[in-house]
């Protein structure tokens, strides 16, 4: 049997090769992990209006869409069947869809109601004439949607880990939004996000609020759960009797999700990083946060968020460039530290071998 590119035993593995970073080729290869399921909107999002179109999923996938929430929400086609005008250019409170460029209308399960002028034409309206739905899943009151025809999500081991939180009530506040664009692969910021192991070197602040000595992480199908836990006083969650975590000081839950979304749980909310793609060289991140109760955002591991993107980014923009260099291909994993950037390097490898 052929070497696997990323070895499975952690003790002996070497990195992604460093052309993984900057090829163009492997950079489009890897355009199709992102037709899968994606974080679209939260509960709280879909409240203030009903019809939302999704800039990040075009943006991530290439592909116009909106949500839409009727009786319960859907993902459509944001592209009008007559001659692909963009439906809906701003979030509203519309409860129907209408083309500003030949006027057709669309109800809110994308079923096609009126088009002037067509009276005359034959075989119309047809199946083709309405909006194209994608599957949508809602996990605790966050939405993801999917371009593939797909039903189950990859990463249901996660299982009611999180329940307690009540996502669902949590609240969109837009002042906790940001839109980073940084000079980097968008594999090198999720190696950065998947470990714990840099946090004393390049983050002096948040060092002091978590106890680097507790810090743990968990692989499972689909994704890596991370676990920061509260130095001494710092604020934690009050975790009920029955979880799987009671007795801990936890400061902070890190979910990532194959292949880029980001669900960083703190006692105040949650703020969600949505990593995309724009070329082999360039990143963007977009921040959403969800808040539970601010009174807690202004201590702990939650509470500089701002200053450890900075510094994360500009590590993340220093190792990119070092990826070109004849002297670096390769380097080796921490067997305690890194096994979230193994098993998401192992996850890439395996793609990229199958279907090369
Ligand atoms: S493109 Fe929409 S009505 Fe013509
Ligand atoms: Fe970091």
């Amino acid at each position: 049997m052929a070497e696997e590119l990323v070895a499975a035993d952690i003790r002996v593995a070497k990195t992604l090769p460093s052309k993984f970073y900057y090829e163009q080729e492997i950079f489009n290869f890897l355009n199709s992990i992102f037709s899968s399921w994606q974080f679209a909107v939260h509960d709280s999002e879909m409240s203030e209006n009903s019809v939302i179109p999704l800039d990040h999923i075009e943006a991530i996938t290439g592909e116009p869409t909106v949500i839409v929430r009727s009786e319960k929400p859907h993902c459509l086609s944001n592209i009008c069947t007559h001659r692909g005008m963009r439906l809906a250019l701003q979030p509203c409170t519309k409860s129907i869809l209408q083309c500003e460029y030949h006027g057709r209308t669309f109800d809110l399960n994308g079923k096609m109601k009126h088009m002037p002028e067509f009276e005359k034409a034959i075989g119309f309206p047809s199946e083709s004439d309405n909006l194209r739905n994608f599957p949508m899943h809602n996990w605790n009151g966050i939405h993801f949607v999917s371009q593939e025809d797909e039903q189950k999500l990859p990463w249901t081991e996660i299982g009611n880990r999180f329940d307690f939180l009540e996502i669902e009530s949590f609240v969109h506040d837009s002042s906790r939004d940001r839109d980073h664009s940084i000079n980097a692969n968008w594999m090198l910021y999720v190696d950065n996000y998947l470990e714990g192991f840099h946090i004393p070197f390049v983050h002096p602040e948040l060092n002091q609020t978590l106890d680097y000595s507790g810090y743990s992480t968990e692989v499972f199908e689909g994704g890596v759960l991370q676990i920061g836990k509260a130095s001494q006083g710092d604020v934690k969650f009050d975790l009920p009797k029955d979880h799987p975590d009671y007795g801990q000081d936890i400061a902070a839950y890190y979910l990532w999700l194959f292949p880029n979304m980001m669900f960083n749980f703190y006692p105040w909310g949650l703020s969600v990083n949505i990593v995309i793609p724009v070329s082999p060289e360039k990143t963007r991140v977009l921040y959403r946060g969800y808040v539970k109760d601010d009174t807690l955002a202004q201590r702990g591991a939650g509470s500089i968020l701002d200053t450890v993107e900075i510094q994360d980014q500009n590590i993340i923009e220093q190792v990119h460039k070092s990826m070109r260099s004849k002297a670096y291909d390769r380097g080796r994993y921490s067997p305690t530290r890194e096994q979230g950037v193994h098993h998401f390097h192992r996850i890439i490898s395996e793609i990229y071998e199958k279907n090369r």
